[in-house]
Order: structure tokens, then C-alpha cells, then sequence
């Protein structure tokens, strides 16, 4: 099972977004202008749309909560594919948050290297993450850190493997997925005062297996949290459905 530092909490799917975004909410209640790093795709859907009932119903404030972007296609700008793009629509337009309470991850190819540098600068000035949510990727990334991702990195461009980019077509209506990426790297995750990893799905019980129980490295970056202070694992019921049963073939 997973290591005493990490807390598992396994929910009924239908009470997966509500269990995340408690996290969030408790946070933010505590802090106002907490720090939260949010991720894009599918699993964070459900505790975005928590997020922004409670604040619908006046049980949560937004209005002060600063963000700070994951991860990035390299050369996405504004393409309405951008994640960016997305997070707008899913979460920062309906709540509120404006550019000024938004970190955002460098994506333009030119003078990429030095924008990751002050990407990491602004990140620590405006005192580190508080909170960073994470989606598990089939792979077992974290953000865009594909396997073979090591635990020192920072932020920088990474080729996207095959198995992210096929993952990634729906977002794309027919265009080529672009090859690289911009992710927030594993050293820089791992500063966050709090990691929430999201879980969700039969399919990724067994990926989820082999991050919570195979051996920690590179070949799964995801296991990289077990060595992260304060980790919590919000997985539905089909996602945990292997943790348990014996040690997992790499
Ligand atoms: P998903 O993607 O939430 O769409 O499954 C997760 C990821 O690849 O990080």
C-alpha cells in the first residue's frame, strides 16, 4: 500500500469532485489568496465544477485565490487548444480569476529556456505553491514529466510521448498534437507545501498501482510524490480498484 506520508482517501466516483475540492475550499478559506496550481484534462473537471458551486452558492470565495499553470503545448500561445485556453473556460473565466492572480507557464519557442528560469523566479516571488493539483497520465506524468523525467528537474520543454499524444487528440478536432511540451518540472512540484494527486477511472488503476506501490524513478514519474511532504491521492473506487493485491510488474 502507500507510504505512511501520502494520504489515500478512495471515494464513490460520484463523490470524487467534492472530495478534491474540499481540499481547495478548506484551503482557501484559511488563506484567501492561497497559491493553487491547476492542471487541465478530464479528472480536474469534476473538482472545478465543485469549486465553482460553492462559489455560485456563497459558501466560497474566489475572488483573491491566485493560480498558477501546470503545464503548456510549446508554441500554443493563444490557440484556442491551448490549455490555457481551456482553463479559462473551465475555471478561471467562471471564477474570476484575472491575468494579474494568474502564473502562467511560458509556451513560446523563442527564448523558451530563460522564460522556464523566470517562470521559477515569479513562482517562488510570489511564495510558492500552496497547493498543486495533479492528474495522473496514463504514462505516469505528472504535468508533461514523461517517463525518464528526473526527480531534480525544473521547468522546461519535454517531447510528448505517443501514448500523451493520442490521449490529447480529442482536444485537437483533427489537427496534428503538438510533439513538446512545457511542463513544471518534478523538483519544482515537489516544492509545493501541498500535492493533491486526481485519480479517476478503471483505466488508470493500473498506472495508479504502479505509482503508489512499484519502485520510486524515473520510469513512472508520478512515484516521485512519495518522497513529497504533505501528499494526498484522491482516487475513485474503479481507479483504486488494483492498489492492494501484491507488488506491480513494472
Ligand atoms: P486526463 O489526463 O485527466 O484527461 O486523464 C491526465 C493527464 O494526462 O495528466
Amino acid at each position: 500500500m502507500a507510504e505512511p506520508s501520502i494520504h489515500l482517501r478512495i471515494v464513490p466516483p460520484a463523490d470524487f469532485g467534492a472530495a478534491a475540492g474540499r481540499l481547495v475550499a478548506d484551503l482557501l478559506r484559511e488563506n484567501p489568496a492561497a497559491l493553487v496550481g491547476l492542471p487541465t484534462g478530464n479528472t480536474p473537471i469534476p473538482v472545478y465544477e465543485y469549486l465553482l458551486a460553492q462559489q455560485r452558492a456563497g459558501a466560497l470565495d474566489l475572488s483573491r485565490m491566485r493560480a498558477v499553470m501546470l503545464d503548456e503545448y510549446l508554441g500554443a500561445d493563444d490557440s484556442p487548444m491551448s490549455f490555457h485556453h481551456w482553463l479559462q473556460r473551465r475555471f478561471l473565466g467562471p471564477a474570476g480569476i484575472g491575468p494579474d492572480r494568474l502564473l502562467r507557464i511560458p509556451s513560446q519557442p523563442e527564448g523558451i529556456e530563460a522564460a522556464c528560469a523566470d517562470f521559477e523566479a515569479r513562482l517562488a516571488a510570489w511564495g510558492g505553491c500552496d497547493l498543486q493539483l495533479l492528474g495522473l497520465g496514463l504514462t505516469g506524468h505528472i504535468g508533461f514529466n514523461e517517463p525518464g523525467s528526473a526527480a531534480d528537474s525544473h521547468t522546461r520543454v519535454v517531447r510528448l510521448s505517443a501514448i500523451t499524444r493520442e490521449a490529447n487528440e480529442e482536444y485537437w478536432q483533427g489537427e496534428e498534437v503538438p510533439a513538446y511540451g512545457v511542463t513544471t518540472g518534478i523538483a519544482t512540484l515537489l516544492q509545493a507545501r501541498r500535492l493533491v494527486l486526481l485519480v479517476n477511472g478503471e483505466r488508470k488503476a493500473a498506472i495508479l498501482r504502479r505509482t503508489l506501490e512499484g519502485p520510486i524513478g524515473p520510469d513512472v514519474p508520478a512515484t516521485f510524490l512519495r518522497q513529497g511532504r504533505d501528499v494526498w491521492v484522491i482516487a475513485d473506487q474503479p481507479a483504486a480498484a488494483l492498489l492492494g493485491a501484491g507488488a506491480p510488474h513494472a
